[in-house]
């Protein structure tokens, strides 16, 4: 009898599925409880970390990533552990120095990470270099990335480009990653076999989501074409903007003469822990989301993108907005040269999409994201921005031509010096503060704190919420904090207002001198202050010249059109 060809499976619920469902709130001991029973699955591999997943542990549940994965690992012997890894942004939002990235990657499959699926959002293979190189150079897995999208730009011939650029940087296996779901089956028929003709050793693995209802076809067709391993989550964590259920893709595989080499009784045994903790996990926002977006299949947005525009949209008092945000999208990002709408880039057209449509004006806003982008900061854009719209976005800051990450010095040493010396515990505290330099200073204050004073942990406050209220719990992903009373104009001079619903911040960065002291003489024109919203820094300029008086306290809530200081 003739042998069964083997499709393996990836379980994301311990990553995308629940960060895509569950605001990324499950709890280390949560995926302890049933870690061993996935482990014996017969999984290719669990994704258990990201950079949502590494940003919420700190930031909300108040535990240590690091940790995480080391429990993670000592409980799972069998299956290879998998992350996704930002090419040079590592789990952040920019590019960091090469060291930084070696040493992430060194302390990464020290604690246990196996398969590190490396991605650049704008597929610049730049920016994959050096973390292939480390992962290779410590013993871990390099599975290169396609990010998958649509444009002019995006061409079969294009990717086959990529891929072959990763083949030569040693990569073990190829990805690709259809992020927003918009892969279809005779798209992924067409992509799948020019790789295989291309790249004939190589092995592909397909990434997707069920926001548009196709991922599971998609599969179908991908494997049929030679992708030998696809990603899918347990049924409960999966569709909706999450990936297809694992029971129904291995179903369909074994319909078809395939064998996924899964354990249906363990299956049923993970689902059936995944279904009760739904209840405690699921933030009511995730529970009222459509099964599925056709709207995708029109606008190409990923799900996750709509949920952050929401949010970001609700912090501006302008939800009602949204539908000119969707189609100003596809328009900032045809501008901006077709980039793949993945973190980092996801983030900076989505946001400046919201003050193109909010400002009233396209582009009289630029955030400083949107200025580096288009200087070359994050790379090499799919397709070239227009010189005249360039020379705009860019303002004053100079267009680089070279990898991004040359032009950064060294940055382990001056990240240590920065760290207050009683709040590190490991080396590993040293790359959780340069990757979230805040976030990570929040989570060593909590962890330093007395047991018996510390303050709450912010999910259990999301929870308790929840629980006694079900309909007026707040969207999780928003950071809720009360709007500062305003503050009445000092009187005379000009009023610097604040364009945005934010935070208040007097530097561009922790650590940074103020951009302007009390009582100093400014420019017009000169940034002097920032609001932070939608996890963008908007660098605020002086509006006229003169003496400065701020009337916002650093670090302070504020509200769109809040007078933050006079000048005189
Ligand atoms: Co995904």
């Amino acid at each position: 009898m003739k042998k069964k060809q083997r499709i393996r499976i990836t379980d994301t619920s311990l990553r995308d599925a629940h960060q895509s469902l569950w605001a990324t709130r499950m709890r280390t001991d949560d995926i302890l409880k049933i870690a061993e029973t996935i482990d014996s699955a017969g999984y290719y591999s669990l994704e258990c970390w990201g950079g949502a997943t590494f940003d919420v542990c700190m930031r909300f549940l108040r535990e240590n990533p690091w940790e995480r994965l080391r429990r993670i690992k000592k409980v799972c012997r069998k299956t290879p552990l998998q992350m996704l890894l930002r090419g040079q942004n590592l789990l952040g939002y920019k590019h960091y120095p090469d060291d930084v990235v070696e040493r992430f990657v060194a302390l990464a499959c020290e604690n246990g990470m196996d398969i590190f699926r490396v991605f650049d959002a704008l597929n610049d293979p730049r920016n994959l270099e050096q973390a292939i190189r480390c992962v290779k150079k410590y013993g871990g897995h390099a599975q290169g990335t396609i990010c998958y999208t649509t444009s002019p730009v995006h061409t079969v011939a294009n990717y086959v480009r990529l891929a072959k650029a990763q083949a030569s940087m040693g990569v073990d296996t190829l990805a690709i990653k259809d992020m927003a779901g918009i892969l279809t089956p005779g798209a992924a028929r067409e992509l799948v076999s020019a790789l295989r003709k291309a790249l004939p050793e190589m092995p592909i693995q397909v990434h997707s989501h069920m926001t548009s209802g196709m991922a599971a076809a998609m599969y179908m067709a991908a494997v049929e074409s030679g992708a030998g391993c696809v990603d899918c989550a347990i049924s409960t964590l999966s569709s909706f903007s999450s990936q297809p259920p694992t029971e129904s893709v291995v179903s369909i595989l074994e319909s078809e003469g395939f064998d996924c080499g899964l354990d249906r009784d363990a299956l049923a045994r993970i689902n059936d822990y995944f279904k009760t903790l739904k209840e405690k996990r699921q933030p009511v926002s995730s529970a009222r989301v459509e099964p599925v977006d056709a709207g995708v299949l029109v606008h190409a947005i990923p799900g996750g993108m709509i949920s952050n525009l929401r949010s970001q949209l609700a912090g501006q008092d302008a939800l009602g907005r949204l539908p000119e945000v969707l189609s100003e999208l596809p328009r900032t990002r045809a501008d901006m040269g077709y980039p793949p709408l993945v973190t980092p880039t996801s983030q900076i057209v989505g946001v400046q999409s919201v003050l193109n449509v909010l400002s009233g004006r396209r582009y009289s806003m630029v955030t400083d994201e949107t200025r580096r982008y288009a200087a070359g900061y994050y790379g090499r854009t799919p397709a070239p921005i227009e010189p005249k719209l360039r020379k705009k976005l860019c303002g004053r800051l100079k267009p680089i031509d070279c990898r991004p990450a040359d032009l950064l010095k060294p940055g382990l040493v001056a990240a240590a010096a920065e760290l207050p010396p009683d709040t590190i515990k490991a080396e590993e505290d040293i790359l959780s503060y340069a990757l979230f330099p805040e976030v990570a200073l929040g989570y060593f204050k909590w962890r330093n704190a007395d047991p018996q004073n510390r303050e709450p942990v912010p999910a259990d406050v999301e929870e308790a919420k929840k629980t006694a209220s079900e309909a007026t719990a707040k969207e999780s992903e928003i950071l809720v904090e009360g709007n500062a009373a305003p503050v009445p104009p000092a009187a005379g001079g000009t009023p610097v207002t604040a364009p945005l619903n934010g935070t208040f911040y007097r530097c561009d960065a922790p650590g940074k001198p103020r951009l302007a002291e009390d009582g100093a003489v400014v420019k017009a024109g000169q940034p002097v202050c920032v609001v932070e919203a939608m996890k963008l820094f908007n660098p605020i300029k002086a509006s006229a010249a003169g003496r400065i008086t701020f009337l916002v306290e650093h670090g302070r809530s504020v509200t769109k059109g809040q007078v933050v200081a006079t000048i005189k």
